[in-house]
């Protein structure tokens, strides 16, 4: 796509941007639609110490002075407060839900023991569940939601989500931009009315693309700003959205630098001006605000994308979506105001050691169908979840290739428990992306595209899952039982 192009159709897709009563009552001179970013990032705080609680409970998230909306939240906070962990470390994490509905944590990305993993099957009323288990993996961005069946769409949504991040020794030695220049950002997008965050997805919404929402949130504020220096930061996004992608790039289309994903750091950078970013995905992106940033201003945008083979698109607009899958908009705005004590950094050229399995040592290759089946719903291998019923087993210790097959016309993102892959191969013409160089648990599956991934299976025998995080396909049924025996 051309620049030009690209102007049109952002300019369609913010035209197209239906202005929610929200955005109407609370963001004065329609901000948004005039590009204007008024409200501070937030940043949560950290949940330190070896003991520490986790409190789901209802709660208002409060926007600017006199705004406030009835969410879901965990300590308080939106995001969640912030856990960061050495390697090494044992977490022990009491979980109180007060929320009046069943539910049960996920760390996502976290290899756990299955009790410690927050299957479906562990989801409880009240009290609370305590979590012990000690972090042996690699540093990296992971996160924690809830994880009940069929209603795991609506906590998520409301405000349950927050920030687990792992450091090492590898990592450290880096000394990767830190403190007040690593910059945790989750981006959701929601559906308001009122006071209200909306979570009622009709019949198409469940059946194609999962529930999107036409206001952008960064770390639960809409329209945000935040004040940088002129030189590097690292910025840990995360797709905290039920079923939105983004394809993140600066209006300026300046370059940054992907540095880490799912897993932890590539094992080296790589430039680029575009990523697409999926539900559950992270991008570890360093920005250099000194180089390509001429304006005091800049926004990080989400550029238009096509779905390949996505047919249902205009059948999604006759239904009356209006801001679409695939559709470009502004998410926040940099502005490069401070000046002095800046210290600058030097970019490595080697991140990190990539050990990858090996095809060779792959035992077994396993076709993963997912299909869109009549008065079903989405399956995987023509099925759908059952809590008990156990649909792949694995050997303890043996390196596996998977490969999703998405014969249905919508984007997938499908994500494995209790392991870490590196993505082969993919069908058709996306090729692989910066951060399918390094070690993932989500990979976007786009229609009539068949990706490979390898992985061994290390973690403690037991039951685990696997999903797509389209949250909204998730709690349809689209999820299935691995034993690791
Ligand atoms: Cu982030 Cu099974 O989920
Ligand atoms: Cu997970
Ligand atoms: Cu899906």
């Amino acid at each position: 796509m051309n620049r030009k192009d690209f102007v049109k159709r952002m300019g369609l897709g913010v035209g197209a941007l239906s202005l929610s009563p929200f955005l109407s009552s609370c963001l004065h001179d329609n901000s948004v639609l005039n590009g204007e970013f008024q409200f501070p990032l937030a940043l949560s705080s950290e949940l330190t110490g070896t003991n520490s609680t986790l409190n789901a409970s209802p709660s208002a998230i409060q926007i600017g002075d006199s705004y406030s909306l009835s969410a879901f939240r965990f300590n308080n906070s939106l995001p969640g407060p912030t856990i960061r962990k050495k390697r090494g470390e044992t977490a022990r994490i009491r979980f109180e839900n007060n929320i009046g509905q069943e539910s049960i944590i996920h760390w996502h990305g976290l290899i756990v023991p299955p009790d410690m993993d927050g299957h479906p099957k562990d989801a409880f009323n009240e009290g609370s569940y305590d979590y012990e288990y000690t972090i042996n993996q690699r540093a990296g961005t992971y996160w924690y939601h809830p994880h009940p069946h069929r209603i795991t769409g609506p906590q998520v949504y409301r405000g349950l989500a927050g920030f687990y991040l792992v450091e090492d020794e590898e990592e450290q030695a880096l000394k990767l931009p830190s403190g007040e220049y690593e910059i945790p950002l989750v981006i959701q997008d929601r559906r308001v009315n009122g006071d209200e965050i909306v979570y009622n997805p009709s019949m198409p919404d469940r059946m194609m693309n999962g529930f999107m929402g036409d206001l952008i949130l960064v770390n639960g504020v809409p329209a945000p700003f935040h004040e940088v220096y002129p030189g590097y930061y690292r910025l840990r996004v995360l797709n905290g959205s039920n079923a939105r992608i983004y394809n993140l790039a600066f209006e300026n289309d300046a370059p940054f630098t992907i540095i880490g994903t799912d897993g932890g750091l590539l094992p080296k950078p790589i430039e680029t001006t575009e990523l697409l970013i999926a539900p559950a995905e992270r991008a570890d992106i360093l920005v250099d605000f000194s180089t390509g940033f001429d304006q005091n201003r800049v926004k990080l945008i989400s550029k238009p994308f096509d779905i390949p083979n996505g047919g249902m698109m205009g059948m999604q607009n006759m239904m009356g979506s209006n801001f679409e899958q695939g559709t470009g908009f502004s998410i926040m705005e940099f502005r490069i105001t401070k000046s002095d004590t800046y210290t600058s950094f030097e970019l490595p050229k080697q991140l990190s050691k990539a050990e990858f399995p090996k095809e060779s040592d792959a035992t077994t290759n396993r076709p993963i169908q997912l299909d869109m089946q009549m008065g079903q719903g989405h399956t995987i291998n023509g099925r759908l979840f059952e809590m008990e019923r156990v649909d792949i087993t694995v050997n303890q210790g043996d390196t596996e290739i998977w490969e999703f097959i998405n014969n249905s016309n919508v984007p997938h993102p499908m994500h494995v428990h209790a392991v870490q892959f590196k993505v082969l191969e993919r069908s058709g013409n996306r090729g692989l992306l910066p951060t399918e160089t390094g070690w993932k648990d989500t990979v976007l599956v786009m229609p009539g595209e068949r990706v490979k991934v390898i992985m061994k299976f290390d973690a403690p025998k037991g039951l685990y899952v696997f999903h797509c995080h389209n949250l909204e396909h998730e709690d349809a049924g689209m999820m299935a039982n691995f034993q690791i025996q």
